[in-house]
């Protein structure tokens, strides 16, 4: 589970999951067939899959639908990651794929989005000469007019990053849904400055989105039957939104609050927390609400302190386990996750040794591990020597990997025993005589069918045996 992005905020099933989402490929209505198609292909983080999910409903307003046969569309789009030098070689890999298409199907257009349009702009164009948009995250309300320039032979381009853009007004169109599970974009940008990220360049400043349409996004989404918001932003803790008229302002711990009161039956999650901004009223918030999900997203980077300065986190190993002791103080059975990057610069042996150790001490549930990858124009390309040679941050990464795979049967063996309760999402994987869900802890749990259940139920499960990485267990 390194060298690329999995998971939540994962590269390696994007494409799968665009192809298996289509909630509009399936049932083209006849005035639509000879309306115009859009194929697109998210990678990167969640936030990156909401943005798809956003310019999907610009797209629609203007008269196209989606497909997910490549071949038959009139505009493929890529929504592209940046956050290592792999994600964007994959976006280039598909470029090659796409542009073999482009030449077959006259009059087609090649669209990219995303950090990677971001950090490259008008670059792109005269390194992809097939490519025919470059639109930033923050420009997705001008595809329409890009779109005509270009099919007027025009290429298009829109970098511009804002300072108040949100989409608050844009209802997404749900491209990857199970129909259970959703992603509500918050909040835009960072104003961090870790020296090893490119995020603050591609996306730019930090802003809030509206609180209204935040709950009025919960809230129809629960109407339509999902039964988990995920909320998301680079850093939620420090969202802040103020009303114009009443000048009253909104605090993360209390808009999770707000969103949970939408209905009881609906579970609230949210990423990812900076350890450095999540405060006791979050933790709170969680304790106190049944349905705001016991499980947070606490990236550490590193477990040495001298690194954690290198990389700009703003906190130390101290404060660190501080906080972490601090969450299970308040909520007890809340698992906690977190990042891990290997060799940044300078890293030695025993500082590497401490990221190893904070593993061990910190009883992640779930961990998200990379090398470190420099990305041009960071403060850490700029100020430090990328100078732990490739076979040694591999090789830490590996350690890292093996560590907390052997935890990860330690922490889910504890489990046992214990009954959860279970948001159906759908069938197993494996067999359709099994469902699978998740716990409010995040943890995947599998057991076999029994009754009328179906996916957007609550069931109680006793969990009978686990792995690493999933329990299994039946419904009582
Ligand atoms: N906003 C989130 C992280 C977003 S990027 C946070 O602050 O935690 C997701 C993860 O990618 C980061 O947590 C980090 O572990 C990893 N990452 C970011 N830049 C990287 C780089 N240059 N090389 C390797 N991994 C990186
Ligand atoms: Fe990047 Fe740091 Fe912002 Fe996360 S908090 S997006 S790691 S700059
Ligand atoms: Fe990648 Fe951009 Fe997200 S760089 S991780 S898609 S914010």
């Amino acid at each position: 589970m390194y060298d690329d992005n999995p998971t939540i905020k994962g590269l390696s099933k994007v494409i799968d999951e665009t192809k298996q989402g289509q909630v509009f490929g399936e049932n083209v209505l006849v005035e639509e067939i000879d309306k115009k198609k859009f194929y697109i292909e998210s990678y990167g983080c969640a936030m990156n899959f909401a943005d798809s999910e956003i310019v999907a409903s610009i797209l629609h307003k203007v008269g196209y639908t989606a497909t997910r046969e490549m071949e038959e569309a009139d505009l493929i789009l890529i929504n592209t990651c940046s956050i290592r030098e792999k994600a964007e070689a994959t976006v280039r890999k598909r470029l090659r794929v796409f542009s073999k298409v482009k030449l077959k199907k006259k009059g087609s257009l090649i669209g990219v989005l995303g950090c990677m349009a971001e950090r490259l702009k008008v670059k792109f164009l005269e390194e992809e000469k097939l490519v025919d948009l470059v639109v930033g995250p923050d420009s997705y309300r001008d595809l329409p007019n890009l779109i005509a320039g270009a099919e007027g032979g025009e290429k298009g381009v829109n970098v511009f990053l804002s300072r108040e853009e949100t989409y608050a007004d844009i209802s997404p169109m749900r491209l990857m849904s199970n129909g259970v599970n959703a992603l509500i974009s918050i909040m835009r940008g960072c104003d961090n400055m870790c020296s090893f990220c490119v995020v603050p360049y591609t996306r730019g400043r930090e802003r809030s989105r509206n609180v209204y349409t935040i709950i009025a996004e919960a809230q129809d989404l629960f109407d339509k039957g999902f039964r988990e918001v995920t909320l998301l932003g680079q850093n939620v803790d420090s969202y802040k939104w103020e009303n114009p008229e009443t000048k009253e302002v909104v605090s993360f711990a209390e808009l999770l609050v707000l969103v949970a009161n939408v209905n009881p039956l609906l579970r609230v999650r949210f990423s990812t927390s900076h350890p450095k901004d999540i405060t006791d009223d979050v933790l709170y918030a969680i304790r106190d609400h049944h349905n705001i999900c016991k499980y947070i997203h606490l990236p550490i980077q590193s477990g040495n302190s001298r690194i954690l300065a290198k990389m700009n986190r703003t906190y130390d190993r101290p404060w660190y386990e501080e906080k972490v002791k601090r969450i299970y103080e308040v909520i007890p059975d809340c698992a906690i996750s977190s990042d891990i990057i290997t060799g940044f610069c300078s890293e030695t042996e025993e500082e590497h040794q401490d990221t190893l150790d904070i593993i061990k001490w910190a009883k992640y549930s779930l961990c998200y591990m990379f090398f470190y990858s420099e990305r041009p124009g960071t403060l850490a390309a700029k100020k430090y020597e990328d100078d732990v040679p490739l076979e040694v941050k591999k090789r830490r990464l590996q350690e890292v990997v093996d560590l907390h795979r052997l935890e990860g049967f330690e922490i889910n063996a504890k489990d046992e025993g214990k009954v959860f309760e279970v948001l159906i999402e759908g069938n197993s994987k494996k067999s359709d005589d099994y469902f699978k869900g998740k716990t409010s802890q995040f943890k995947t749990v599998i057991f076999e069918k029994k009754g009328d259940y179906k996916p957007g139920d609550y069931v109680n499960v006793l969990i009978e045996t686990s792995n690493n990485a999933t329990l299994k267990g039946r419904i009582v």
